[in-house]
């Protein structure tokens, strides 16, 4: 396949997703859970009267976020049908501007303070560009905040995940769907023995997953099994991205041992 084609179609992908689960609400879309996904980098106070892009923002919740930290104004990026759902679900318009177009598509502001991409660049087969786009929003002395799956860590998960996704990628909704329920199920069990045993994805399980309503466990194993594209960093990859971009001081976090954000500072 080439790279043409499984870009396109992860946004397809994701546009049919998002038009499927369009809610963001509780722990998913909660300012603790923003909070975990900018430490130990930033704070949320940080983002007040801060002017910030986001870039694939699917169903809006991390701009929900932004907007509740006190961003001044929001770009929210997206190329897909969610895009839609973006606009439905944002909850103070009047601070956002929504752009149907690809990250790579981002506007040469240079005045932005922050832009953030968290969990999306893993579903970019090329993404250079993407953070190039970002550097040239960006002032001087503005920050790239990045969330991305993490190969460390996540050994025994990819050796699942890997084989059944050359399989569900392609499944159409009604038998994903279906394959979700069977899952469901054994990852109740799972959540479960993580509070006793300390099991692979320990640390991510009972951080996030255990705090997440049914439904969006739900949403989530989808979203593991449906995009065409997903790739798995290594700690050297996830820093190269940043640097081969021109930021500087770039740092990491491998957050609960399974991910890495990555935050970088344009010069
Ligand atoms: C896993 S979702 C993350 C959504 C949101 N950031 C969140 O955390 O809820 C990935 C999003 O990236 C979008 N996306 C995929 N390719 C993109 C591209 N080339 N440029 C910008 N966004 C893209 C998808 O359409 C999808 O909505």
């Amino acid at each position: 396949m080439s790279t043409a084609y499984r870009k396109n179609q992860t946004i397809k992908d994701f546009g049919e997703q998002w038009l499927r689960y369009r809610d963001s609400g509780g722990f998913y879309g909660s300012m603790e859970l923003f909070s975990d996904m900018i430490y130990p980098f930033l704070k949320s106070s940080d983002i007040k009267n801060c002017k910030v892009a986001e870039i694939g923002s699917g169903t809006g919740r991390i701009v929900n976020m932004l907007l509740e930290a006190g961003a001044k104004h929001v770009i929210a990026i997206e190329p897909s049908d969610a895009f839609e759902v973006l606009r439905h679900n944002i909850q103070q318009p009047e601070k956002v501007s929504c752009l149907k177009i690809k990250g790579e598509q981002l506007p040469p502001y240079g005045d932005l303070d922050y832009v953030f991409s968290i969990g999306v660049l893993h579903h970019i087969p090329n993404p250079a560009p993407v953070v190039e786009a970002a550097f040239k929003a960006l002032r001087p002395g503005g920050h790239f905040l990045v969330w991305l799956y993490g190969k460390e860590g996540n050994n025994l998960y990819l050796a699942l995940i890997r084989p059944l996704r050359g399989l569900t990628k392609r499944l159409p909704h009604f038998i994903l769907s279906s394959l979700v329920e069977v899952i469901y199920w054994p990852l109740v069990l799972y959540i479960k023995f993580c509070y006793r045993l300390p099991l692979p994805l320990r640390g991510y399980i009972l951080s996030v997953l255990e705090k997440m309503s049914p439904q969006k466990r739900r949403l989530i194993i989808y979203d593991q099994l449906n995009p065409s594209h997903a790739k798995y960093y290594t700690r050297q990859e996830a820093e190269k991205l940043l640097l081969d971009g021109r930021f500087k001081n770039v740092r990491l976090h491998h957050r609960h041992g399974y991910s890495w954000t990555v935050i970088g500072t344009k010069p």
